[in-house]
């Protein structure tokens, strides 16, 4: 067990070793047992979180600012219409001035090209840790999540399980690349199956890509594309299918929804769910989903559905790597 985190940015898990990611796993589950029997733990009394927010968020915000308070200390909402964060205020100026005032900084900026660099740019004039709440790159919070749901379904050794990432069709607005990224790359340092099953015109960036078939190597999984819907939910034991944008296609939102249109019928349903492992795989989804869009109510509703233990678990781990880092 790794003991020494203080000062550590979680930006993607890929800078983490899986041995310190244990770590967090095994804090998130005394902490959720902590909350479960009401044992008070403030081990940041009088710590400070400042969340900056360039994009709308319910569970990061409400996850976040509820973890801090269970930890002791408080979070600062800090939102880009209300503040000069998104007009004038540099990631260097935010990084030195912000982490002077608080003991943590927090971050969702998922614009395309955009967010992930501002973070890097608060994070090396930060003397706090930086947390990224989501970027255009990575979701690494959703990531730890989903793979501590998984360790609850299915135990610790997830070696051989097929975990599907899909994309499914949504017609809200063109979402980032972030949640399905992180998830290949974490999920595939503990040995899974990991498929990733999208259109042609939806694939995830080429480098992150290629890193999460070098963490299937390492770990002795495996890592496959399929671009067949149906195909990806036979066997699987987790589906996570969920809408992105086809941002490396096109850059523009219009005809990004035009493509999306053709997969209208990427829709997860119960028929889909039959065809996974003994009909019993789980459906997994960061939410919010559009509803009898991306997936059918019977579905999301449904007893195969974890998707509310998946909520519930972005306050145990991110309390985690707050109390491991903030210190
Ligand atoms: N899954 C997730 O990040 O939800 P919010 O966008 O509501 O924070």
């Amino acid at each position: 067990m790794q003991t020494y985190f203080a000062g550590r940015d979680m930006i993607t898990t890929q800078e983490w070793t899986t041995d310190e990611l244990n770590t967090v796993f095994d804090v998130a589950l005394e902490l959720k047992r902590k909350r479960a029997l009401g044992e008070p733990h403030p081990y940041l009394r009088d710590k400070v979180l400042a969340m900056l927010f360039f994009f709308s968020s319910t569970r990061t915000r409400v996850s976040f600012e509820a973890g801090m308070a269970q930890l002791g200390g408080h979070a600062e909402y800090i939102d880009h219409r209300t503040t000069q964060i998104a007009h004038g205020d540099t990631g260097k100026e935010i990084g030195a001035i912000i982490g002077r005032y608080c003991d943590g900084i927090a971050i969702r900026q998922c614009d395309w090209g955009i967010g992930n660099a501002y973070i890097r740019s608060v994070a090396e004039h930060s003397r706090v840790p930086v947390l990224n709440m989501q970027c255009d790159y990575y979701h690494p919070f959703q990531a730890l999540a989903d793979m501590l749901t998984i360790f609850e379904r299915f135990g610790r050794n997830v070696q051989g399980l097929t975990l599907n990432v899909s994309y499914a069709y949504a017609a809200s607005y063109q979402k980032p690349l972030s949640a399905p990224q992180s998830l290949i790359l974490l999920a595939s340092r503990y040995g899974m199956n990991v498929r990733l099953t999208r259109p042609p015109e939806f694939k995830l960036m080429p480098d992150i890509v290629e890193q999460a078939q070098q963490n299937a190597e390492a770990s002795g999984g495996s890592f496959e594309i399929l671009d067949d819907f149906d195909a990806g939910f036979e066997n699987a034991d987790i589906v996570y299918a969920k809408s992105w944008g086809a941002m490396l296609t096109t850059t523009d939102e219009q005809e990004s929804a035009e493509i999306a249109k053709k997969y209208t019928d990427w829709i997860t349903d119960e028929r889909r769910m039959s065809l996974t492992r003994n009909g019993e795989g789980i459906f997994m989804h960061p939410l919010p989903a559009d509803r009898n869009i991306e997936v059918t109510d019977a579905v999301i509703d449904g007893p195969q559905s974890a998707v509310y233990d998946e909520a519930e678990n972005r306050l145990h781990v991110q309390k985690s790597v707050m109390a491991l880092t903030m210190r």
